[in-house]
């Protein structure tokens, strides 16, 4: 394999999603082996207990690497969690040129142009053959699947139990401290930041944005909570954005071991992928689900409401874990302002 191949490949990696826009990777090769790995400095805060995050912004990349290296004609025999002691090590992938790989693997025309959008409303109607198509991607991976809610009780269910997520992030200290501490407000409002979220691309209305700052201070927002901002902000950062799309899906994994929700960050980058394709805009919604799994511990007022969440999800999807909510739907222009991406040199080995 060639510098510019190996270059090729991991840049597609680097475009995966992260929660908060956290890039929680590290590469390594040995020869034409790929090592991924956790960054140890950039995962591991509250949510992301157990690395749930993290291994789902791991299978998203992973999934970027294997589609790339597809389309430049090398499959990847995939090690899973290789060394069960050393919990940062995702994967190794061996790169095997296959000369029955050299087609064009279409969701790699996808790769770079994937992004959030947090804005709404979308038109529709996010049509049947869509969801099918979008269904298949997630098959294509073992474990994980896409449940959609269709009729008005279940979409009810799913709305609320996302609003009720949301709203915890603002009303829990703890919650409310990491959310924050992810949002680079030093960069202004009109610009975009390497790492992390910059305030731009977070769909907040000009006439908001001062309060929006102010929140940030834990005893602005304890006081503004009595008052009840919290449910506010639950219901104008979710319920209305979701209201007013045509489409929501939730990605379901069957265990909640590691492996499982690395396979779910591959499918869910699969399907983010197709949708693309299909000019689809996605905003990934993962607070119920993550809250829900039970591996987070906040202040003990708020756990009995982290333990609902995990039984309203089960519930709403019968069998398995929903992890990530995806709200779908067709925006009239791509949204201005997209998260960067660090130097690919601060990845680690890059070639
Ligand atoms: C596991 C995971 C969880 C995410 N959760 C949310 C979320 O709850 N709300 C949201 O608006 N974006 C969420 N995102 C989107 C990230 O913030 C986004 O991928 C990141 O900022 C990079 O931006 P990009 O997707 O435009 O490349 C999530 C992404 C991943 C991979």
């Amino acid at each position: 394999m060639n510098r510019q191949t190996k270059a090729d490949i991991l840049r597609a990696g680097i475009a995966a999603p992260s929660a908060d826009n956290s890039q929680p990777w590290r590469f390594a090769w040995s020869g034409d082996d790929l090592d991924l790995r956790i960054d140890a400095s950039r995962s591991g805060l509250v949510s992301d207990t157990r690395f749930v995050l993290s291994d789902l912004a791991a299978g998203a990349c992973l999934e970027n690497l294997i589609v790339q290296g597809r389309s430049l004609g090398y499959a990847a025999d995939l090690q899973t969690f290789p060394q069960h002691d050393d919990e940062l090590w995702v994967a190794r992938i061996r790169w095997r040129h296959d000369p029955e790989c050299d087609q064009v693997e279409p969701l790699a025309g996808a790769i770079q142009q994937r992004h959030t959008d947090r804005r709404f409303p979308w038109g529709g109607p996010v049509t049947s053959d869509t969801q099918t198509r979008l269904n298949t991607q997630a098959l294509q991976i073992p474990g994980p699947r896409l449940y959609w809610p269709q009729t008005p009780p279940e979409r009810k269910a799913a709305l609320k139990v996302i609003r009720q997520a949301e709203t915890l992030r603002f009303r829990s200290p703890t919650l409310h401290a990491e959310l924050f501490s992810s949002i680079r407000f030093a960069v202004g409002w009109h610009s975009v930041c390497e790492e992390g979220l910059a305030p731009a691309t977070l769909a907040v209305e000009p006439p908001m944005r001062p309060l929006f700052q102010m929140l940030r201070r834990p005893a602005m927002m304890s006081m503004l909570n009595r008052l009840g901002a919290a449910s506010v902000l639950g219901w104008r950062s979710a319920w209305l954005p979701i209201r007013l799309s045509p489409g929501l899906c939730l990605l379901v994994i069957p265990s909640k071991a590691r492996a499982d929700v690395l396979a779910g960050g591959r499918a869910l980058q699969r399907v983010w992928l197709e949708a693309t394709l299909d000019g689809l805009s996605v905003q990934p919604y993962a607070a119920a689900g993550v809250l829900g799994l039970g591996f987070v511990s906040i202040e003990p007022a708020f756990q009995g409401a982290l333990s609902r969440l995990g039984s309203a999800l089960c519930e709403l999807c019968e069998s398995g874990y929903g992890l990530v909510f995806l709200r779908l739907g067709y925006a009239r222009s791509a949204p201005s302002d997209r998260s960067g991406r660090r130097a690919p040199a601060s990845f680690g080995d890059f070639p």
